[in-house]
């Protein structure tokens, strides 16, 4: 544990060169496990995760070394000729998620692996349950126990498996077990991070037969053997927006060297949003800022979305902007542990759900503050560089890595080019690197747009609407989709999430949607604050009261009436104003037997023809709701894309009857 002390104020020129990727770096160490020999790895970055897995592998029965060379960064060489044991003990575990990413090759190549779960961290619980989905459906016999997770299985055998939800390390644990299981292996709605893409070439390297890394369909024919490799590691994309962003909020001018702007699209889209002069130079990008900044509103995103990792760093750039900013974190449910830090530093930040409101620019002060997680950590840092006087950050886990970003930062008008024309712009895709390093701005993929779907009758309706108005999500039809619940449909720029329908709201009012889909039974019973701004007039049926045939109800009975529904709230508000007192009975099905067996007077329920009413001997007394389905949007979505949602409100209106 360490402190970092930071004396503020400083404008920041000059240059720095970014270490190789922590993020690519942990799973490629991992991945030696697949092979028998020695491995040798180049830049890679020294700080505490990458210790931790050094250990970890050493604990395993790996020979590992490191050593430091000028041009190549740090070197690891990792001998697995001697691995025996399988266990990840929780020490290691516990002091790094990450760890997980030795269970795939694990199970893949000695056939079991006992890993301690990970349990919670500081930005949020991390559940490995994909991880574990996975395996299982590639024939692994997983057990949990005493706080471990072992997976056994003679040979991994290939299979098709469908991620709920976009998770890195997940992708890449199971891209290493398919490497070496027998047969064929379908990826579906993987990450498409570069740290993906960069772990399926070096398995590529390996002698695997990987296809589709970096698109969300990754197709693996799993192979007998695997073999140790010579790598170079991509830079550290998140430590090059890190550090522009420091360049920006001293009003500075400084070269980032060695990064990858392909890999920064739409961190760059932001940093240019907010006015901050972003030039790719040979060799890496320039970031200057002159002036006050732009407020400019976020939304973290899977890759190529704007990364969770930058979300903190961005945080603090707003506080140098005039006007309000929105900041939305749909990753991690618990990632703004920085918030209050900042607060005591006098940053004007409001906290609503999973969105943040900076106000700027405020004037920062130094202050005693708290590190939690890295990318925290490395707000702080920057909000030391521009906070009057000194700021000293307690509680630092993350160790050099973190510092010496700082003192390079903080260093780098001092500094002359230490390394130039280093290697790396040619690592990965030199020619796009070296063309991209003299030519204009990199391009900046539009972010799609998420659109919850409720299953069944309203999704097929919503798709024949979205069609009329010449938008094309047929690939979220259940024959096209099967039993994928995240449809990217590029095309359209929507990604469609299949929820249940009283889901919906939720998803969109936590912004993990900007908009949705759901019928006005769903939404007036949950009451949430979204807008509502079209009826796309699908969906349709009524909301009724029923009761009994030949049973009539006198409302005026000296007794409470029983009402059995799935919408207590709508049916309180209805019973209230017809000052009828009655106890209602919440069900989630079934509801017609209700009245038949004695447990309720009457029913409110959905009816389309009113046939299931019929057969259960039951009639209508009244129609209390005419339902149909409505567009529902999240007010920050409104903020955020506001522009595209209303344009795409405008096309279906146009054709909504
Ligand atoms: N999730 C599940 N179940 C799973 C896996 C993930 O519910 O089985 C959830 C997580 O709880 C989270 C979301 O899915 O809400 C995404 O998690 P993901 O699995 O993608 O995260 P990760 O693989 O654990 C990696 C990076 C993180 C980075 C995230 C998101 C590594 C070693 N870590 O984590 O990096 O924030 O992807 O991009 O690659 C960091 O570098 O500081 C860092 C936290």
């Amino acid at each position: 544990m360490q402190n970092i002390v930071i004396k503020g104020g400083a404008r920041l020129t000059g240059e720095v060169r970014v270490s190789g990727s922590k993020n690519a770096a942990l799973p490629i160490l991992a991945s030696s496990l697949l092979a028998s020999g020695r491995s040798v790895y180049r830049n890679v970055p020294a700080l505490g995760d990458v210790r931790t897995m050094h250990k970890l592998l050493g604990e395993l029965g790996a020979e590992v070394e490191t050593k430091t060379e000028a041009k190549a960064g740090g070197i690891t060489f990792v001998d697995t000729s001697k691995v025996e044991n399988v266990e990840a003990p929780y020490d290691l575990v516990k002091t790094m998620r990450a760890s997980v990413v030795v269970l795939g090759p694990l199970t893949a190549r000695h056939g079991r692996a006992r890993v301690s779960l990970p349990g919670g961290c500081a930005i949020g619980a991390r559940p490995i349950d994909q991880h574990l989905k996975g395996l299982a459906a590639m024939g692994a016999k997983i057990e949990l126990e005493h706080g471990y997770v072992t997976a056994r299985a003679r040979r991994l055998q290939g299979a098709t498996i469908v991620f709920d939800m976009v998770t890195v390390t997940g992708t890449e644990n199971l891209m290493m077990a398919a490497a070496l299981a027998k047969g064929h292996t379908t990826l579906e709605n993987s990450a498409r991070e570069p740290e993906v893409e960069e772990l399926a070439r070096v398995l590529n390297k390996m002698g695997a037969r990987i296809q589709g890394a970096g698109t969300s369909q990754i197709t693996i024919e799993g192979v007998d053997e695997l073999q140790p490799i010579e790598h170079t590691i991509i830079p550290d994309r998140i430590e090059a927006g890190t550090l522009l962003v420091a360049a920006a909020i001293t009003r500075g001018n400084v070269l980032v060297r060695d990064c990858l702007p392909e890999h920064l699209d739409a961190v760059i889209a932001k940093l240019r949003a907010a006015g901050v002069e972003i030039t790719p130079e040979e060799g890496g990008l320039r970031a200057r800022a002159k002036g006050d900044l732009k407020p400019t509103d976020i939304s973290t995103q899977p890759f190529p979305g704007f990364p969770t990792d930058m979300q903190a760093q961005f945080m603090v750039l707003m506080t140098r902007a005039k006007g309000q900013s929105l900041l939305t974190e749909t990753i991690f449910e618990n990632r703004f542990m920085h918030v209050p830090e900042l607060q005591r530093m006098g940053a004007d930040i409001q906290v609503e759900g999973r969105t943040v409101a900076v106000r700027g620019p405020t004037r920062l002060t130094g202050a005693e503050v708290m590190a939690t997680d890295l990318r925290a950590s490395a707000s702080l840092v920057l909000a030391g560089l521009i906070a009057d006087g000194t700021t000293k950050i307690r509680r630092v886990y993350h160790g050099p890595r973190l510092r010496s970003a700082g003192q390079e930062a903080a260093r780098a008008g001092r500094r002359r080019p230490t390394r130039p024309g280093a290697d790396v712009k040619g690592r990965t895709k030199p020619a796009a690197a070296a063309t991209r390093g003299t030519t204009a701005a990199p391009p900046v993929p539009a972010r799609m747009l998420t659109l919850a779907l409720p299953r069944g009758r309203i999704l097929e309706e919503a798709l024949l609407l979205f069609r009329e108005a010449g938008i094309d999500l047929s690939a979220a039809d259940k024959t096209r989709a099967g039993r994928r619940l995240i449809i990217p449909v590029e095309a359209a720029g929507i990604r469609v999430l299949i929820v249940r329908d009283t889901d919906v709201p939720a998803y969109v009012e936590g912004g993990a949607a900007d908009l949705g889909i759901a019928g006005r039974d769903v939404l007036d019973e949950q009451g949430r604050d979204l807008y509502e701004p079209l009826d796309l007039g699908i969906g349709r049926c009524r909301m009724v009261v029923a009761e009994p045939e030949g049973r009539p109800v006198d409302e005026a009975a000296p007794f409470h009436l029983r009402y059995a529904t799935k919408f207590p709230e709508i049916t309180r508000r209805h019973l209230q104003s017809r000052g009828v007192v009655a106890d209602v009975i919440k069900l989630y099905g079934s509801i017609e037997i209700a009245p038949l067996v004695g447990l309720a007077d009457r029913i409110v329920d959905l009816v389309s023809s009113g046939e299931t009413l019929r057969q259960h001997h039951l009639r209508e007394v009244e129609t209390i709701l005419d339902v149909s389905a409505r567009i529902c949007v999240g007010r920050a979505a409104a903020k955020l894309h506001g522009d595209r949602i209303d344009s795409l409100i405008k096309r279906l209106r146009a054709v909504v009857r």
